[in-house]
């Protein structure tokens, strides 16, 4: 584990955007504290999607060109780079789709569609994001079979006695979980729901979208079957997502989509798909993106991810205490920061959240407000929206402070 503090200053000077002015006449240095929806990016992955734009644009495992194979070697190192961040066995179990989104419909379509049976149980959690609710509902349409949505605490942690339950009297073909919620921060006993899971043979699908970008990952450690992230949560660009999935589950699976690059032979009846992971990758991929995705992994890998946790954790503490001192905020989530991720979802009074985050982009500080798109969860809770803080590498405590006096500004111009 790396022991030394992330230099932040340093690393602020790696993100252009960071130096942007926004807020009332452009006045303010940005404070971007909008990261669980897409963090900001480095010029070195800006540089590398410029440099393969201008030096080896090409397509990939096509062309014995110059070109085509350079092209075809960056997006193959960087299924290696990926395979290594979340330590899967090979590189055969990654493949690039272009979100989270898409890698949770390509197995509700692929596996879901083949394995999921009528009356069949399919577990989520009520803190899921909509990505990970709409495939399984699509599919239990088809399917005539059932979602169980496992309980949240008045803390904001999993209810794991209903996990015992759902096994124990329903048909559970599926366990689908996000790692960390979006808006709870709260991180999933992920060790401990894939343990059970497997008790039963049942897989474990593993949406970290929250998670891989934040902390050390490990599929083999955790074991889970099905795993996805999107590259542009993590300072990569948008456009690139990830989905793992054990060798021996995926050579079982059919492909999702057809066409070009997924097959070895098409004749005009019938057709030989490709090896793993190409089978799943039909048509030209996002190159450019992967490409970027590359240095962004990289980036992050010279970082550390236990590094990047341990700044999350500080400045999850320093938030916390900022608006804990605060009157009347509601703060979402496990009140012991050591249990969250970097995600502080709160409300104040009764402000609206859109008219509080419209007081915040007039300071230049960049929240989100809404259900991000999380309202089942939502629901749950009882509020129709929150207010959202979220960190990445660069942030830094005096930025926490400048959001925690914004907020005083707000009250003030609500009168409470
Ligand atoms: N899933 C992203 C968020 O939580 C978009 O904001």
């Amino acid at each position: 584990m790396q022991k030394t503090a992330l230099s932040v200053e340093e690393i602020r000077q790696d993100f252009p955007i960071l130096k942007r002015k926004v807020g009332v006449g452009g006045s303010k240095t940005l404070v971007y504290l909008d990261n669980a929806a897409t963090t900001q990016k480095p010029y070195a992955v800006i540089n590398a999607m410029n440099e393969y734009y201008s030096n080896y644009n090409a397509n990939i495992h096509r062309a014995v060109h110059q070109l085509g194979e350079e092209a075809t070697f960056a997006y193959e190192q960087t299924r290696e780079k990926v395979a290594k961040f979340i330590n899967a066995r090979s590189t055969d179990e990654i493949i690039f789709t272009r979100n989270a989104t898409e890698a949770i419909n390509l197995v509700a379509y692929s596996w879901g569609r083949r394995n999921i049976k009528r009356a069949d149980t399919i577990v989520l959690t009520e803190m899921e994001h909509h990505s990970n609710i709409v495939p399984w509902q699509i599919l239990s349409r088809e399917k005539k079979s059932k979602i169980c949505y496992l309980g949240v605490d008045d803390q904001g942690y999993l209810k794991m006695r209903d996990y015992e339950r759902a096994l124990e009297k329903e048909a559970v073909r599926l366990v689908s979980v996000s790692e960390m919620s979006n808006v709870l921060g709260t991180i999933l006993p992920l060790k401990e729901i894939i343990t059970r899971a497997h008790e039963d043979n049942v897989p474990v699908f593993v949406d970290a979208a929250q998670s891989v970008p934040h902390l050390p990952v490990d599929v083999q450690r955790t074991d889970c079957d099905f795993l996805a992230f999107s590259a542009h949560k993590m300072l990569g660009p948008t456009g690139v997502g990830v989905l793992y999935v054990k060798k021996e589950i995926l050579e079982e699976m059919p492909p999702f989509i057809g066409g070009g690059d997924m097959i070895k032979e098409v004749h005009q009846q019938n057709v030989i798909y490709n090896d793993l992971p190409y089978r799943f990758e039909g048509g030209t991929q996002n190159i450019a993106g992967v490409v970027g995705f590359s240095a962004a992994l990289d980036y992050l890998a010279a970082i550390g991810m236990d590094r990047v946790r341990n700044h999350e954790l500080d400045l999850t503490r320093y938030a916390l205490s900022a608006l804990s001192d605060l009157k009347d905020v509601i703060i979402y989530g496990p009140k012991n920061f050591r249990d969250r991720g970097g995600v502080i979802s709160f409300n104040i009074a009764d402000i609206h959240p859109h008219d509080l985050a419209t007081i915040m982009n007039e300071h230049g500080i960049a929240i989100r407000s809404g259900h991000h798109c999380a309202q089942v969860l939502m629901e749950r809770l009882d509020v129709a929206a929150t207010s959202r803080a979220s960190f990445y590498i660069y942030n830094t405590q005096e930025e926490i402070d400048l959001f925690a006096d914004a907020l005083l500004d707000a009250r003030r111009i609500f009168r409470i």
